[in-house]
């Protein structure tokens, strides 16, 4: 086989970067070692910036995010008994931020892809990358248990933190930085109305809580927990009684109960690999990048990076300037890195650590009444929320 842009991996990423290259008139092929249903079935993001939304839009997908999503202007902070909204929109001179989970943002770029007939393969296994240093690389595969060659111009490493790009790149050609947190998130699913309108960040002396939401009838809350938290340990009532002490009264009386539809612990961790390029190996994603889901980065730091990449290739096939190319990883990690301070604050400001004792507690509540009370304060937060200039 050969292509123009191999790319490993058909999350939001990979399939974003497949459909904005179609556009172009550039030709693609993605592989996924996972089925279409297993990757659909995967609940992660739900909080999309309108970089996030215009690549969207560019890649011809925007339709029914525009239909079903919900536009948010702002967001709300528990602490203390009282929930205080931070009002986005006016902060950020009318910028707004739209709920729309990741896991529609994956069908409806699946479904372009499909429609216009582009090549992806599920099910690919034993993947691997050869000869990324030079112009001519090949990544290897196995389907249908038959071997296959793919010969491209460039490799697009979208397959996430356990992908095999990153792990194919020399050790002495990256840094890594890392940090784990210690503690996840308990989360689930259900079909209840949102507690509020807008979602909800608690900060308790028992941990972190967040209400969010995926539509007007469905919900996603979390809990913090330990980081190996078993969800066998957590029936559907326990959660929902645990979730409600950590909320403020107000904010409480609005849960709605019902069965969850799903049920999982996300581990938090910080983690940026540079640089995201090696040879004709260009990482995008969490291939290369984790922040914890406090800030709601991780999505939208995907789809900043293939935006990059797409004008990088786009120069090169236009004309033949490898300038773009080699100044991808410089201009990405430039956004990945104000987007790692920001989660690392938000996670370090809201939720509760084993080594903190009483005097952090008081340090954190002195920090929150300060954001709820500044203008200043409030705005910082409010322009990284809602997302920096790409
Ligand atoms: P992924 O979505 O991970 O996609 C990578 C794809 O590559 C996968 O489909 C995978 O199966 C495939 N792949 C892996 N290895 C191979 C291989 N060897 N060969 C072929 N294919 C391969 N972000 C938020 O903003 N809010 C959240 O609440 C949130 N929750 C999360 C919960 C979890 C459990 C995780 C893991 C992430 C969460 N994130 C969240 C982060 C967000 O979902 C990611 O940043 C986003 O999915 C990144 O997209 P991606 O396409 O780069 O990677
Ligand atoms: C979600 O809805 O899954 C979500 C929203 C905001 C976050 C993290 C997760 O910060």
């Amino acid at each position: 086989m050969k292509t123009q842009v191999a790319i490993i991996g058909a999350g939001p990423s990979g399939l974003l970067l497949g459909q904005l290259l179609h556009k172009e008139g550039i030709d693609a092929v993605v592989l996924e070692r996972r089925s279409p249903e297993y990757v659909l079935s995967r609940i992660r993001a739900g909080v999309l910036e309108s970089v996030t939304v215009e690549l969207l839009d560019a890649a011809g997908c925007g339709a029914r995010l525009h239909q079903d999503g919900l536009v948010h202007e702002g967001i709300e902070l528990s602490f203390e008994g009282q929930r205080h909204r931070i009002d986005i929109r006016r902060l950020t001179g009318g910028r707004m931020v739209v709920v729309y989970g990741q896991t529609e943002v994956t069908r409806d770029l699946m479904d372009a892809r499909s429609a216009c007939g582009a090549m992806s393969v599920y099910e690919a296994e034993d993947v691997s990358i050869d000869d990324a240093g030079t112009a001519r690389p090949r990544v290897e595969f196995v389907h249908g248990g038959k071997r296959q060659t793919i010969r491209c111009d460039f490799v697009a490493g979208c397959d996430g933190f356990h992908g095999v790009s990153r792990a194919s790149i020399p050790a002495e050609a990256l840094k890594t930085y890392e940090r784990v947190y210690p503690f996840g998130w308990l989360g689930i699913l259900a079909d209840v109305p949102p507690c509020n309108d807008e979602l909800v960040y608690a900060s308790h002396d028992k941990g972190f809580a967040l209400c969010s939401m995926r539509s007007r009838s469905r919900s996603r809350y979390y809990v913090q927990c330990a980081a190996d938290e078993d969800t066998a340990q957590w029936s559907d009532e326990r959660f929902w009684t645990e979730l409600k002490s950590r909320l403020d009264e107000r904010t409480a009386a609005g849960i709605v109960t019902g069965p969850s539809i799903e049920k999982s612990v996300a581990p938090l961790r910080s983690f940026v690999a540079e640089p995201m390029r090696f040879g004709r190996l260009f990482l995008a994603g969490d291939a290369a990048h984790i922040v914890p889901p406090t800030g709601a980065k991780g999505l939208n730091l995907a789809a900043s990076d293939v935006g990059y990449l797409l004008q990088a290739l786009m120069e090169f096939y236009s004309e033949r300037s490898e300038a773009g190319l080699n100044d991808y990883s410089r201009k990405a990690l430039a956004r990945v890195w104000k987007a790692e301070r920001f989660s690392w604050w938000m996670t370090s400001l809201l939720h509760r650590f084993p080594e903190h004792g009483e005097f952090n507690r008081k340090i954190q509540l002195a920090e929150l009444e300060y954001l709820v009370d500044s203008t200043a304060a409030s705005t910082a937060l409010a322009e990284n929320y809602v997302g920096l200039k790409a």
